[in-house]
């Protein structure tokens, strides 16, 4: 949550800043700010609601200069507000800070520092951060910022600037990802690459208790105790276009229509001689793959939906038990683990910070963590004992749709790689499968070319308050997704059920009317599924049902029908997902919300 930028160099600071916040407006747009050294003193601007709200206060009332810091927040401590949002100031104004993650300690220390008699102008953790670090001043801004780090508890990444010592800009990551950008006479911060990558190629991705000290002319990393770090910088090899719209209104439409390439990308390289081979990346023997006796799924929101899809793949492929959980329970439900079990952590972003403290409680239970990121870098794959990347590239929009199938695709290959080490299916069996994973990207070319009938059905939808999607087996971990994706951008409230419960309670809220969307791509409970469809039929539903090509049986019971290209029953979540998606864009684009950045949320979760 909350994004921040930071720059030192020649250039006027305030434009840079504001680019590259809105590269990171995806981490929280309840409000931004600027805090930008002129040359004498540090001056602030800073405005609720979007960063458009900013740039109109800037218009009338630019910042000069060529340092500077700039934030873009997701609430936490305080509700959006001019006065909550960042940058904060100590209480001379010489000191300026932006911060994302969370001061558990905050109230003790605004207690100590108020006693001393110091005032707040806001409700935030942040505002602490800064009059501490007027409070600890010592004549060094980066003793000084050292001294405060070591006060602080929680998570951070922090962004300081002070009139003291203008030639600086010091940055430090505790558990809150930041990257430093080294430019040529210029240096930036950043929570992530985008906002910084017009600019510069070459990064620092700082680690967990590190800091970084910038001028215009060089970088210097060190941990916060001062001791010096050497490293390599790290080359961005992707480009920019990636990470904008690239002719689409919206990112996630971008994203949906983006799937085939990420597909054919997440398995590129993965398949040798018509196998599996994850050899590269997955550093776990034969024996020791031979050995899990369990394995744990764990991740949030659609990554957890993955997940789920997970349980049924490596169950089926390679007959390993498999519990999936939601990150922010599993910790705290004390789970069985035992070195014989695998936790495999599924984050789009890499920085979940439920996920990321699922991963370090599994591991200090002594399971081994093999994580499913889509970040190079991030610290899930930094901290995880092997890591599958999606090679999915940015992804923008709040909402998740390529980094969902793309995690399916990773899930596909790990459970096919352990069923030919286990020995579970014959070689010419996983050949058949990974020959219909291989034209998965194909089919989903072909799922895209219904867009215009989607958009139909998602319209004459639109104004319900309430809606159903129903679905067995691999249809129900899936109608949990289109359940979601409806549910966070078209804010229409909806359930996904598995159909055979529906009749133990839910069934009382079907009337007439009532839009069901209805998933049958699972052969094995086909006529199940039809049966639970005649009984919301009988009720009055609207039905709109998705078949499998060739399967005309289903149309004689459902309102609409949209057919999936054939494909194997286990491989479907990939295709029928993706009609779903493009549903819940086109009823939030009916009801005229902001798809990109829907209410309430933020593209990467660093808070518990
Ligand atoms: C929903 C969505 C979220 C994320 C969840 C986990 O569309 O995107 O539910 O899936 O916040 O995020 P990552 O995968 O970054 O750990």
């Amino acid at each position: 949550m909350c994004g921040i930028v930071g720059y030192i160099g020649a250039k006027q600071a305030q434009n840079i800043l504001l680019e590259g916040l809105s590269k990171l407006e995806y981490r929280g747009y309840d409000s931004a700010g600027l805090a930008v050294y002129n040359g004498e003193t540090i001056s602030v601007n800073k405005a609720q609601g979007r960063l458009s709200n900013l740039e109109e206060k800037l218009a009338v009332r630019s910042l000069p200069g060529v340092l500077g810091i700039g934030h873009t927040r997701w609430a936490t401590h305080g509700k959006p507000s001019d006065e909550n949002a960042h940058p904060h100031v100590d209480s001379t104004g010489r000191f300026a800070v932006v911060h994302n993650g969370i001061i558990e300690n905050y109230i003790q220390l605004k207690e100590e520092l108020m006693a001393k008699g110091h005032t707040f102008q806001s409700e935030t953790d942040t505002e602490v951060v800064a009059k501490l670090i007027g409070d600890l001043w010592n004549g060094d801004l980066v003793s000084t910022v050292q001294a405060t780090v070591s006060r602080l508890e929680g998570a951070f990444a922090l962004g300081v600037i002070s009139e003291n010592e203008p030639d600086k800009l010091v940055a430090v990551r505790y558990a809150s990802p930041l990257v430093v950008g080294i430019g040529r006479g210029e240096n930036f911060i950043a929570s992530d690459i985008p906002a910084i990558l017009k600019h510069t190629r070459e990064v620092y991705i700082l680690e967990d208790g590190e800091m970084a000290v910038l001028t215009k002319d060089q970088v210097k990393l060190m941990k916060v105790d001062g001791t010096p770090v050497e490293r390599e910088p790290m080359h961005v090899s992707w480009d920019i276009e990636t990470a904008e719209k690239g002719g689409y209104d919206r990112f996630m439409l971008k994203e949906i229509h983006e799937q085939p390439k990420a597909i054919r990308d997440t398995l590129a390289s993965r398949i040798k001689d018509g196998l599996v081979d994850l050899s590269n990346e997955v550093a776990l023997s034969p024996e020791a793959i031979r050995n899990i006796e369990k394995i744990h799924f764990v991740a949030c929101g659609t990554a957890y939906h993955a997940g789920l899809v997970g349980k049924y793949v490596l169950e089926d492929l390679a007959r390993i038990p498999v519990e999936c959980d939601v990150a922010s329970e599993y910790r705290y439900r004390d789970p069985i683990i035992t070195d014989k079990t695998l936790v495999v952590v599924i984050s789009q972003s890499g920085e979940t910070a439920d996920t990321l403290a699922a991963l370090r409680e599994a591991k200090k239970q002594g399971a081994r963590v093999l994580a499913i990121t889509n970040v190079v870098g991030s610290s899930v794959a930094r901290e995880a004992d092997d890591v599958i990347i999606t090679w999915a590239g940015p992804e923008i929009a709040v909402a998740s749709t390529k980094a969902y199938t793309s995690q399916l695709i990773a899930i596909y290959l790990l459970g096919l790689y352990f069923a030919q080490v286990r020995g579970h299916k014959s070689e010419a069996e996983l050949k058949e499968i990974i020959s219909h994973l291989g034209q998965l990207a194909g089919l989903a070319e072909q799922v895209l070319e219904y867009e215009g009938k989607i958009a139909e059905f998602a319209r004459s939808i639109a104004d319900n308050e309430h809606l159903f999607f129903l679905g067995r087996g691999l249809d129900y971990a899936v109608a949990l997704e289109g359940s979601l994706k409806l549910k966070e951008i078209s804010y229409i409230h909806s359930e996904a059920y598995a159909a055979g419960e529906l009749k133990h309670g839910t069934l009382a809220l079907i009337e007439e009317n009532i839009p069901v969307v209805a998933l049958a791509t699972q052969s094995s409970v086909f006529d199940k599924m039809v049966s639970n469809i005649q009984e919301v039929k009988a009720r009055g539903a609207k039905v709109l049902g998705f078949a499998v090509e060739g399967d005309s049986e289903l149309q004689k019971s459902v309102d609409e029908v949209i057919t999936i290209p054939k494909t194997i029953d286990l491989l479907a979540p990939v295709l029928t997902v993706i009609p779903l998606q493009l549903f819940a864009y086109y009823a939030c684009i009916q009801r005229g919300y902001d798809v990109d950045k829907p209410r309430n949320l933020a593209k990467s979760v660093t808070v518990e």
